[in-house]
């Protein structure tokens, strides 16, 4: 009996000691537990189980007087007569930072061609950049000062020759991002109100012109509102950690998880989304600067979801293949490459080699072997080798 009693205690010890040990290593290793692990259980069991955002309107509601401080810079550059009398099936912004004028100019010469689109396709795309101020470093010396003024003239000289540039009198920065998000949606309401569809998209993106306005004349013909498609991102938690490009410290997002929202990378809205996200913009605080995630504050304060679509990319990139050709919309991270890019996804053989029973056939055994991975990379998702 007494034997025995002492054996249990010796056992309750033994698992006593053990747990302190895992509690402390558990404890050691908090930091980055509560970094990644931690706060995405935390931000998927409040996206999922508790699945209420309505406060974030609420909180986040301020004057309009206050609200306008974020969209009331002067246009340096504009075209405020670009849609004028078209029937525009999409106004495409491409966000871009003023030394990019070879991305831009690539854009312009490929995906991004006005005169393309409407011969080829048949329909009026407009395509425009919205950008900011080019920065001048404080501790630049005079003269530098002034090259930074010579960057100016040659943004306007740039714009003589395409007449394609919006850009307003802020900074151009990463922490201005929402300021161009608010510039986007501000220049269609005023200037290009009956867009059908707008589009806004990184300078480092292709963009499948064919599939996609062969995709919105469908969506358009058959009248869809409340359309926000893009590569979702749900319950995505606020990073908490400094060392982040993306911290958002607590004062400016106080809670557990972001609405739903699609990468900023490319993503489509319906014109009466479009104009409600305007609405919206007149009335939040507009200071969270990553502005995929405003883009869902202002979203979830007029009620508006996003939908996922398989093959536009987030961040990710599209294998290189006629079978993936057929079906992308977006694809993420292309500089050097979107010249041939572009000449090998719009080439005629594209349709030949995928179409029939036999090449449907053939393009699903390639793309479960091209995108269905046991490891994650990022790409589009298994899922879109059936769609
Ligand atoms: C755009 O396309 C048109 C017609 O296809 C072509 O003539 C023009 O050179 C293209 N523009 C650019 C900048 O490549
Ligand atoms: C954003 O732009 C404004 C206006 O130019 C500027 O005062 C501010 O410093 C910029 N913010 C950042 C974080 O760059
Ligand atoms: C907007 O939010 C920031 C913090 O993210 C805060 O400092 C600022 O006071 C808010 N603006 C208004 C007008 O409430
Ligand atoms: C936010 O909520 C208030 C009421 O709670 C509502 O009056 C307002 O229209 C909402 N804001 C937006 C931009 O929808």
């Amino acid at each position: 009996m007494f034997l025995k009693f002492r054996r249990i205690r010796r056992c309750q010890c033994m698992q006593l000691m053990t747990t302190c040990l895992v509690l402390s290593v558990v404890m050691v290793c908090w930091e980055q537990l509560d970094n990644s692990v931690v706060s995405h259980v935390k931000s998927y069991s409040y996206r999922y189980l508790v699945n209420r955002f309505i406060y974030i309107n609420k909180s986040l509601t301020i004057p309009r007087e206050q609200a306008r401080s974020f969209s009331n810079f002067q246009y340096l550059l504009d075209h405020p007569d670009k849609c004028a009398g078209k029937d525009v099936l999409l106004l495409l912004f491409v966000k871009t930072s003023p030394e990019n004028i070879e991305r831009r100019n690539a854009i312009r010469s490929t995906w991004g061609n006005e005169t393309y689109i409407q011969n080829t396709l048949g329909v009026t795309v407009k395509v425009v950049f919205a950008l900011g101020v080019p920065q001048t470093k404080k501790e630049e010396p005079s003269w530098s000062k002034r090259s930074g003024i010579g960057f100016q003239e040659q943004l306007v000289h740039e714009d003589s020759l395409h007449g394609d540039l919006i850009q307003q009198d802020f900074l151009d920065s990463f922490h201005n991002l929402t300021l161009k998000l608010i510039l986007q949606f501000h220049w269609m309401h005023s200037r290009c109100a009956h867009a059908r569809f707008l589009m806004t998209a990184d300078d480092d993106i292709f963009v499948h012109m064919p599939n996609l306005v062969s995709y919105l004349q469908d969506m358009s013909s058959r009248g869809v509102t409340d359309f926000w498609i893009g590569r979702v991102h749900r319950g995505a938690p606020p990073i908490r950690s400094k060392d982040s490009k993306y911290y958002v410290p607590f004062e400016m997002y106080q809670w557990l998880a972001y609405p739903d929202y699609t990468a900023g990378a490319g993503y489509v809205v319906s014109g009466d989304v479009a104009d409600k996200v305007y609405q919206a913009t007149l009335t939040l605080n507009a200071s969270i600067y990553i502005d995929d995630v405003f883009m869902g504050i202002c979203a979830n304060a007029i009620g508006v979801t996003p939908q996922e679509h398989v093959y536009f990319s987030g961040e990710g990139k599209a294998p290189y293949h006629p079978c993936i050709y057929d079906q992308m919309m977006t694809s993420h991270g292309h500089v050097e490459d979107i010249y041939d890019l572009w000449k090998a996804a719009t080439h005629p053989q594209v349709k030949q080699r995928t179409s029939g029973l036999m090449g449907r056939l053939y393009c699903t055994a390639v793309k479960m072997a091209l995108l269905c991975k046991p490891y994650y990379f990022n790409t589009y998702p298994c899922k879109a080798a059936f769609f």
